[in-house]
């Protein structure tokens, strides 16, 4: 496992989840063609597809195919694209920039970034729901079961909420942590169980220590984009550095400052790593994409 095996393997996925993305997504000359082609300007063209990268990694332990596993992959990137269009609206974060582009609503407006949000989200579960993906239809249901957990008010969107109320709030560390692990852990960690669960699924004992790698490689996430945000500029992020501070969130970043953020995400990737290090060397991916979440410079 050599460090360019793994820039080979992420850009392959990455190539290759943008064809499978773009395919997905409805023809910008079908009606609504307006709607259409903000849905592909939020979805192509950017992202690190982390979240796709995961599943594809978790899903070498499952035995599915990768026509399957682009499938369930498309699914998380759609919801997530849905959660960045919403992100940046004003009634939001209130951001012009994302992914070195101008954001959903100031490329199009406020209306058609609410309707291509919502319409990503549902198309995110047609994708997941219309070709079989595993070996009994219940193993599929319960795959929607847990996207619909992981992006709803006990997951992703609840997330939000409490990061929206905490705006101005000095809150605790607990309650950051919540925070975290919901608006952004919850559809990370849901990515390495959907990747588990594809195909014939991994064998059930694994599910456990996959479960904690993603729960703390999701929070390690937000804290890496907490410390970014204040560490790094706009031109390396393609999304406006330091709004954070400027819209008083609370951050690992307000609250521990920046050396003590960074060394947090140090020590998580230590524990996500040991969480799964029972695992054979199917699980390679997923050790090297924990440490590319810690050191990515975007
Ligand atoms: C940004 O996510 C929003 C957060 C949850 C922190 P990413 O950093 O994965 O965004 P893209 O998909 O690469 O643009
Ligand atoms: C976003 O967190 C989490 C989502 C669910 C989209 P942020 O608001 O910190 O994400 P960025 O920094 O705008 O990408
Ligand atoms: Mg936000
Ligand atoms: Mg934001
Ligand atoms: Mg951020």
């Amino acid at each position: 496992m050599s460090a360019n095996d793994f820039l080979e393997w992420k850009s392959g996925i990455q190539q290759h989840m943008e064809s499978a993305l773009a395919a997905i997504l409805p023809d910008p000359g079908i009606a609504p063609d307006r709607l259409h082609d903000a849905m592909r300007y939020a979805v192509l063209g950017g992202g690190k597809r982390v979240r796709a990268l995961l599943l594809h990694a978790a899903g070498q332990l499952s035995g599915a195919s990768v026509t399957q596993l682009d499938r369930a992959a498309c699914a998380v990137e759609l919801i997530h694209a849905y959660s960045l269009v919403h992100d940046d609206m004003p009634c939001m974060d209130n951001d012009v920039l994302r992914r070195g582009k101008p954001t959903v609503h100031v490329e199009y407006d406020e209306a058609t970034a609410l309707l291509a949000g919502d319409a990503l989200q549902t198309l995110a579960f047609q994708v997941l729901a219309e070709q079989p993906l595993t070996a009994s239809p219940v193993d599929q249901l319960e795959m929607v079961a847990l996207l619909a957990l992981a992006s709803g008010s006990r997951g992703m969107a609840g997330g939000q909420a409490i990061d929206l109320a905490a705006v101005g709030q000095q809150i605790s560390r607990e309650e950051l942590e919540f925070m975290h692990l919901h608006k952004t852990g919850a559809l990370i960690r849901a990515s390495v169980l959907l990747g588990a669960r594809c195909g014939r699924g991994c064998d059930p004992r694994l599910l456990a220590p996959l479960d904690h790698y993603g729960k703390l490689v999701g929070l390690l996430f937000q804290v890496v984009d907490d410390v970014l945000d204040a560490q790094s500029d706009t031109a390396t992020l393609g999304k406006t550095a330091g709004k954070d501070a400027d819209q008083d969130k609370p951050t690992y970043v307000s609250l521990l400052g920046l050396s003590a953020a960074r060394e947090l995400s140090h020590n998580l990737l230590h524990e996500a790593l040991a969480a799964i290090a029972p695992l054979d060397d199917r699980a390679n991916r997923l050790r090297e994409l924990a440490s590319y979440i810690v050191h990515r410079k975007f």
